[in-house]
């Protein structure tokens, strides 16, 4: 059946599965990869690139690219490359490694809602086969229908391949052949395909009469519900019907024309969006291929999320009307939210997608798209401050709204990107948005834990003005200032790592300070949160990999005199750490240059330790504002993280030194 029910994997049968999984097999399934030394190595698929730099680490499970960043286990490549959800990637590789995977016993509801589902597209895809048969080989369907197609501008082959039907107007013909085929009354009018009178005999009649219909499809595409549009000019009518939602659909986690979307959303990085069907299909027939719309509701967080599966910036086509533009400018902070680019482009006064594409060739079409797109934020703070004119209130209000958005950005350098790019549009002084900005940061963080705690500065901009980090700090700076204190100390020091061969035999591989370093916190892609720490051992990595041979003296004597400063401080720093500072940040203190492979792990898994402690406590937020499937996935992340950090604790508790 095309539809399944909402899968429960047992967690022990995950677990099996996650022991049997070998990264290197997995990843190499896709890439070719060749052995070097401890690693594997191939051409990252993730991004374009001519000489390798893709890693595969079998003994710590993961892969890691060292030119683009991504990084991940064999799970999430798989979700990555393939574009599955969590538990179809666990599917796939339990049917890769002939698991049997015992799905949870069902409830009787759950039974119920599943066998429901299954006759909904049952239902769908009759529906859909009857409704373009009344299109294509009805007189009234080809004299009405097919011929609006036509002057629509739509093509035989875009008829086609959208699926469009029609709908007869008079005689309920599609109740009476539904029925004459078996179909139950009740759950034809759960799939929105008739109503019933309150008579006697609940005479059922046709929803969708005298309309042409358009199959929104799942995303392996089989029909889940209809748009159906009139053809009268009545303003009275509704021009759409849709199919109400049901266990089949739910519309705010539907967006139209995504399985035709989907291969070339992924090819081109971006995903259209639009407003309706017409759209769609008119961009379609242009050929531009990766659009999709969100049947015009307002976006919603999973169909933002689902998007985010497939590319990481979506461009948001609007027609040309102003206020409309404003009214909507609210519903993408949600984009923003989830991390996605968002780019805007617009039309020429009272055109919208579907009229332009009509009216202009394909290349002027494609030409538009590229070529008029802006930065979402861009495109808002110069709408905003088209009416600000002189008026400092307004000026103000302006920028703290612009800044709202802004503070939305969760990846911390685009957020600096984008302040700096503010600032110059604005006129604002740079240190002033960051300052407001924090403000919007700190009054969003006390909303989402629900009470005063203070906000973590990790969470904050940097103050262009602050002082270098201290020893005081919070989160995980004390852990970056150690790790990035041996890379400069014994980064090129060659030393001795267990490895598992083949046969599982435990043997010595060697390798350098720097690299297991590197190794190892590429594990769940760990990057330093404090800046100036980032930005020095991101340049030590990116030095290292282009095979520079890396002296103390690059940072001693660096240009910056924050570089050298610190560079400087943690080379001397060893012999003066407090008892008490070992205390509380259980730093290993032994001789490190005698015992370096056990310090650097244990100064990882410290650093590790701290931020799953950090992800647990954001899933945990996560968890009161979500839906039911978006339970089980947290609550998953949340019990491996738990295993994880117990894990690390019994490690790190283990080598406190003195
Ligand atoms: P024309 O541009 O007038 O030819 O009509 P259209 O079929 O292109 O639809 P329109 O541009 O008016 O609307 C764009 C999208 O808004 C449609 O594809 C629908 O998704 C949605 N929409 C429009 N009217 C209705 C309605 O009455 N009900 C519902 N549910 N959605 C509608
Ligand atoms: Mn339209």
């Amino acid at each position: 059946m095309a539809s399944a029910a909402k899968p429960m994997i047992a967690p022990h049968a995950i677990q099996q599965v996650k022991d049997a999984a070998r990264v290197e097999e997995v990843v190499g399934e896709f890439v070719a990869l060749k052995r070097k030394g401890p690693r594997f190595l191939g051409l990252c698929p993730f991004h374009n690139e001519k000489t390798p730099s893709f890693n595969v680490s079998p003994n710590l499970g993961i892969y890691k690219c060292f030119g683009c960043g991504e990084a991940g286990d064999s799970i999430s490549f798989l979700q990555k490359h393939e574009h599955l959800s969590y538990v179809e990637a666990i599917k796939w590789l339990a049917k890769r490694y002939n698991i049997d995977l015992p799905e949870e016993e069902q409830t009787p509801e759950q039974q119920i809602e599943q066998s429901e589902r299954e006759a909904l597209a049952v239902i769908q895809q009759w529906a859909l086969n009857w409704s373009v048969e009344q299109l294509w080989n009805t007189d009234e369907g080809k004299r009405i229908g097919l011929s609006y197609f036509h002057e629509r501008g739509f093509s035989d082959a875009t008829i086609k391949t959208f699926q469009l039907g029609y709908v007869p107007e008079y005689g309920s013909q599609f109740a009476q052949a539904a029925i004459a085929n078996g179909f139950n009354p009740e759950l034809l009018e759960k799939a929105g395909w008739i109503k019933r009178r309150e008579d006697e005999a609940r005479t059922p009649w046709d929803f969708f009469a005298g309309r042409v219909t358009f199959p929104i499809l799942g995303l392996s595409g089989q029909p889940i519900a209809f748009g159906a549009r009139t053809l009268k000019s009545d303003k009275k009518l509704p021009k759409y019907f849709n199919s109400p939602e049901s266990v089949l659909y739910n519309k705010s986690r539907s967006l139209y024309g995504i399985f035709h979307a989907k291969k070339s959303i992924v090819e081109q990085d971006l995903c259209y969006l639009v407003e309706g069907y017409t759209d769609v299909i008119s961009l379609h027939q242009a050929g531009i291929t990766n659009v999709v719309a969100s049947s015009g509701t307002s976006l919603t967080e999973e169909q933002v999320r689902l998007i985010k599966r497939y590319a990481p910036t979506v461009a948001i086509l609007y027609d040309g009307d102003a206020a409309g533009m404003k009214a909507s400018l609210r519903g993408i902070d949600l984009v923003l939210k989830e991390g996605l680019n968002v780019k805007v482009v617009t039309f020429p006064e009272g055109e919208d997608p579907d009229s332009f594409a009509k009216s202009h060739s394909s290349s002027e079409v494609t030409a538009h798209l590229t070529d008029t797109a802006q930065d979402f934020l861009v495109f808002k703070a110069a709408l905003l401050m088209q009416d600000v004119g002189d008026d400092p209130v307004k000026k103000a209000a302006a920028i703290h709204e612009i800044v709202e958005s802004v503070a939305l950005v969760p990846d911390l350098v685009l957020r600096s990107l984008y302040v700096q790019q503010c600032s110059r549009l604005l006129g604002v002084n740079e240190q002033a948005l960051i300052s407001e900005m924090n403000k919007v940061l700190r009054r969003q963080y006390r909303k989402k834990l629900g009470g005063d705690q203070p906000i973590p500065e990790e969470h904050l901009a940097p103050d262009i003005a602050a002082p270098q980090p201290t020893l005081e700090d919070v989160g995980t700076a004390p852990q970056e200032r150690d790790l990035l204190r041996m890379l400069l100390s014994y980064g090129h020091e060659r030393i001795n790592v267990p490895v598992q061969d083949e046969a599982g035999n435990t043997t010595e591989e060697e390798t350098s300070v720097a690299e297991l370093m590197f190794e190892l916190l590429a594990l769940d892609d760990i990057l330093f949160d404090e800046p100036l720490f980032r930005e020095m051992y991101l340049d030590y990595r990116h030095a290292s990999n282009l095979g520079t041979q890396i002296e103390t003296s690059r940072y001693v004597t660096h240009e910056q005199e924050n570089w050298r400063t610190t560079a400087i401080d943690l080379l001397t720093e060893k012999h003066v750490l407090s008892p008490n500072w070992k205390e509380r940040h259980k730093i290993h203190v032994k001789r490190e240059s005698e015992a370096l492979y056990d310090a650097l792990e244990e100064a990882v898994d410290i650093l590790k330790e701290r931020r799953v402690d950090r992800m647990i406590k954001e899933r945990q937020e996560e968890l009161k504002a979500t839906d039911e499937l978006g339970m089980i996935a947290l609550l998953q992340e949340i019990m491996h993280l738990s295993e994880a950090k117990k894990r690390l604790a019994k490690k790190t508790g283990r080598v406190i030194v003195g």
